[in-house]
């Protein structure tokens, strides 16, 4: 299965995808993490990145695609896919639309008000990208990752501002894509408000998993 997650910042795209790559047996793509990497490893498309991300705006489209389509055509993905951000606008979804079939996109529905508490108790390992909440998910010893015992960081962009910010992006350019799958007849949409495990247990349900 090709699989989508949509969802505002902070709706539990990340959260999700690292419980259905096992699930579903196929590797996830998160475009945030790409970047994010790239920036730390101070590549060319790391330079370009940083400043939209710092500001809680979206990268430019013919940046990401490019990276995207690089991702897909590698051979883990030849079985599916599940993609964490990405598309984040209706021309990222025109792209895809030419070089894959997308099965299903998978709405989690998170008001905004839900979103604030849940970026700033967010923590995350640089080192292997697991991502933990404060009061939801917290790692087994204060602020250590359960899985390489690293240090947990802040990310830059769930500073309060940056936040409103990405919020904004979401709701003008990306929310829009419920509308471009809608009408494909491909959205299935579960609240995101829950728990994280009953979340799972929603989606498995809509995946038919
Ligand atoms: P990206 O990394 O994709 O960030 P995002 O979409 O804003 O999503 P997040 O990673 O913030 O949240 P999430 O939904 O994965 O939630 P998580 O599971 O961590 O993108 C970052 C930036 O990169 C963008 O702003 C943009 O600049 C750029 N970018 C990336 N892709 C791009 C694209 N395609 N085009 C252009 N630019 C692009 O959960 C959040 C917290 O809540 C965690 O602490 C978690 O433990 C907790 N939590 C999760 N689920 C639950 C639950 N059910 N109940 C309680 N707590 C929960």
């Amino acid at each position: 299965m090709n699989l989508i997650l949509l969802g505002a910042p902070g709706a539990g795209k990340g959260t999700l995808a690292a419980y259905l790559i096992e699930k579903m047996g196929v590797p996830s793509v998160s475009t945030g993490n790409i970047l994010r990497e790239a920036i730390a490893n101070n590549t060319p498309l790391g330079a370009k990145a940083k400043q939209f991300m710092d500001a809680g705006q979206l990268v430019p489209d013919r940046l990401v695609i490019d990276l995207l389509k690089d991702r897909i055509a590698e051979d883990d993905c030849k079985n599916g896919f599940i993609l964490d951000g990405f598309p984040r606008t209706i021309p990222q979804a025109e792209e895809l639309d030419k070089i894959a079939n997308i099965d299903c996109a998978l709405s989690l529905e998170v008001p905004d008000e839900v979103i604030e508490g849940r970026m700033t108790g967010r923590r995350v390992c640089l080192k292997c990208g697991a991502t933990y909440h404060i009061v939801a998910n917290p790692p087994k010893q204060e602020n250590t990752c359960d899985n390489c015992a690293e240090p947990l960081h802040i990310r830059k962009d769930d500073k309060a501002e940056v936040v409103k910010s990405r919020l904004a992006t979401y709701h003008e350019q990306t929310e829009p894509l419920k509308e471009y799958y809608g009408k494909q007849g491909k959205v299935k949409s579960i609240d995101g408000t829950q728990g994280i495990e009953e979340t799972k247990r929603l989606a498995e349900k809509a995946l038919g998993l």
